[in-house]
């Protein structure tokens, strides 16, 4: 397969390379992927992350894989194992799927390294079209508030919510932004204050419960959040925390706004109560591990409960912003991400 390069996956000398995000921002460190078992165990350890990316690794490790002459019926097998990495992020089965749509043609190799390819020069469009749709809601001045990492990091191109952060910086229209740290995994506090810096856009960083007071002392003028899958009645699976900042906008009066690509739509999920929530280990609540060390803090044995992701219903939704444009709660009201009027 020809060389390529985003933020975080690389393909060189034929092999995948990730960017090992559960490292940075201290280590800048990139492993190689060989084989599903590899690609897995870094999903599940979240140094590959970000409902985009899980898709666009799984889909070049398979393309990978049939070059190196893996048979059609091991590749379908892999395909399932890769499915199955994270149960939340609905961009992985849907790449998955147009990946085994390839595996059925004659020419099975070429194909899927075809459709790899395809997916991550679609993510860079998909990316640039939300960044535009959205900067186009944000106001001169802005003050806004993040969750968790939605920017280059997790995808092929500038991301979704933070895309479209800064494209509106860049526009001139972004004061500063404040940026949740993101418990357990501090996606926020270690990934997105870190690609904030690497672009010159001016940040403070919060621990999650800081949210509501400033909210209170209107210092934030929008959220922008990204989403792991958005349900065909427009409620939205995100990092845990999320549906806690949709609850404190309702209440302040302040627009809430998700960021995905037409990729994260799941028009056969009927509403977010459907939507599987990954379970994680006990270990992200009981203490903190990186590259900066391992620490535990609870008591040892102590009960747990840790779910990555939270549904924030559609009604706390000022604007979802996809690669096709701005879809506004009338819309969602009326079906526009049911199955028969969905672009998705
Ligand atoms: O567990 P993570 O870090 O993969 O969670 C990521 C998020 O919740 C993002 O908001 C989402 O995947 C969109 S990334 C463009």
């Amino acid at each position: 397969m020809q060389t390529l390069s985003t933020t975080s996956l690389q393909v060189r000398d034929n092999q995948l390379w990730i960017l090992d995000q559960q490292a940075l921002p201290q280590q800048k460190t990139w492993c190689v992927t060989p084989d599903v078992g590899t690609l897995v165990s870094h999903i599940k350890a979240l140094r590959v992350r970000g409902a985009p990316l899980i898709g666009l690794s799984a889909s070049l490790l398979l393309a990978l894989l049939a070059e190196g002459g893996m048979p059609r019926n091991q590749l379908a097998e892999s395909l399932e194992v890769l499915r199955a990495a994270r149960p939340t992020a609905v961009n992985l089965m849907n790449n998955l799927d147009r990946m085994k749509l390839a595996l059925t043609q004659e020419n099975f190799v070429t194909a899927l390294t075809f459709e790899a390819l395809r997916l991550v020069e679609e993510d860079k469009t998909l990316c640039d079209s939300i960044a535009e749709a959205g900067s186009a809601l944000v106001k001169p001045g802005s003050r806004l508030l993040t969750h968790c990492n939605t920017g280059g990091l997790a995808t092929a191109g500038v991301g979704t919510a933070l895309g479209v952060i800064v494209r509106a910086h860049q526009q001139g229209k972004v004061s500063h932004v404040w940026v949740d740290e993101t418990r357990p995994l501090l996606q926020g506090g270690r990934l997105t204050a870190w690609e904030l810096g690497e672009r010159c856009v001016p940040y403070r960083l919060i621990c999650d419960s800081m949210a509501a007071s400033l909210m209170g002392q209107k210092q934030v003028d929008a959220i922008w959040v990204g989403a792991d899958r958005i349900a065909a009645n427009g409620d939205v699976a995100n990092k845990i925390g999320t549906y806690s900042l949709a609850v404190l906008a309702h209440y302040h009066r302040i627009p809430f706004y998700v960021a995905a690509p037409h990729t994260t739509l799941d028009v056969h999920c009927p509403n977010g109560a459907a939507i599987p929530i990954e379970e994680r280990d006990a270990r992200e609540v009981t203490g903190v591990a990186g590259s900066f060390g391992d620490v535990q803090w609870a008591p040892e044995n102590a009960s747990v409960f840790n779910p990555a992701f939270d549904v924030t219903p559609a009604a706390l939704i000022a604007g979802w912003i996809l690669d096709t444009g701005v879809v506004t709660p009338a819309q969602v009201e009326a079906g526009i991400f049911q199955p028969s009027s969905a672009n998705g």
